[in-house]
């Protein structure tokens, strides 16, 4: 997984080191009172330590799960997500072709525009990947995180029952490289009639 600076964030892999972090994040209710259908808080380092070994184990060329660092003193911030997102279904889900991007910030650094900055160098990573759209699901109550969505330049199609067995808030944004062409090859189609 290739690392991703932006101005003032660093992306990297997870290290062993981070599991202090992802407990000290994820064990907080505010940060998992709108993820998944049953949220629950992480209880354990154990667990913690296990997420990370999860985080880690992605290995591909365009998909991957950073933890977002400040540049500044490297302090870890948050976690940034683009990975295939699961189809609803019969339990256990399996991922659809969609993929998905996300964002877990801790609360002493929300407010500072990072997950919308983390974000939007992601989905640049993304399209120059070859990816032709991204989508990003929330909670209907997560206000802050469908802000983000909207920030980043993602387009709210409603509510949507497509993924997680979940209601959910559907945007979606496509490549401009890709748009750009269907929207070229239309005006000429236009043009040639
Ligand atoms: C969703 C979440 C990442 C949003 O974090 P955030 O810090 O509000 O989002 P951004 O990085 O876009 O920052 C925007 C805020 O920073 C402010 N800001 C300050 N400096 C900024 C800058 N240079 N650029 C952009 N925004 C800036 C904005 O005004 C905005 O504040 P406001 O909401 O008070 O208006 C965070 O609430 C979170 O981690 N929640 C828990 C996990 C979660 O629910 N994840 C989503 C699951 S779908």
């Amino acid at each position: 997984m290739e690392k991703i600076t932006t101005e003032r964030l660093v992306l990297r892999p997870w290290e062993d080191s981070d599991v202090d972090f992802v407990y000290d994040l994820y064990s907080r209710w505010v940060v998992q009172r709108f993820i998944g259908t049953e949220p629950r808080v992480m209880e354990s380092l154990a667990e913690a330590a296990e997420r990370v070994r999860r985080f880690q184990a992605i290995e591909h060329p365009v998909h991957g799960i950073w933890a977002v660092t400040r540049k500044t003193d490297g302090l870890a911030v948050g976690t940034l997500l683009l990975k295939p997102i699961p189809a609803s279904g019969e339990e256990p889900l399996t991922a659809s072709d969609d993929v998905e991007i996300g964002w877990h910030f801790h609360p002493d650094h929300w407010g500072n525009g990072y997950a919308s900055e983390a974000a939007t160098a992601v989905l640049e990573h993304a399209f120059e990947g070859g990816l032709d759209h991204v989508v990003a699901v929330t909670n209907p109550a997560n206000e802050a995180s469908q802000s983000v969505c909207r920030r980043i330049g993602m387009e709210h199609k409603g509510q949507s029952k497509k993924y997680y067995n979940a209601t959910c808030e559907l945007f979606e944004v496509e490549n401009p490289a890709t748009a750009k062409n269907t929207a070229a090859a239309s005006i000429s189609g236009g043009v040639a009639l």
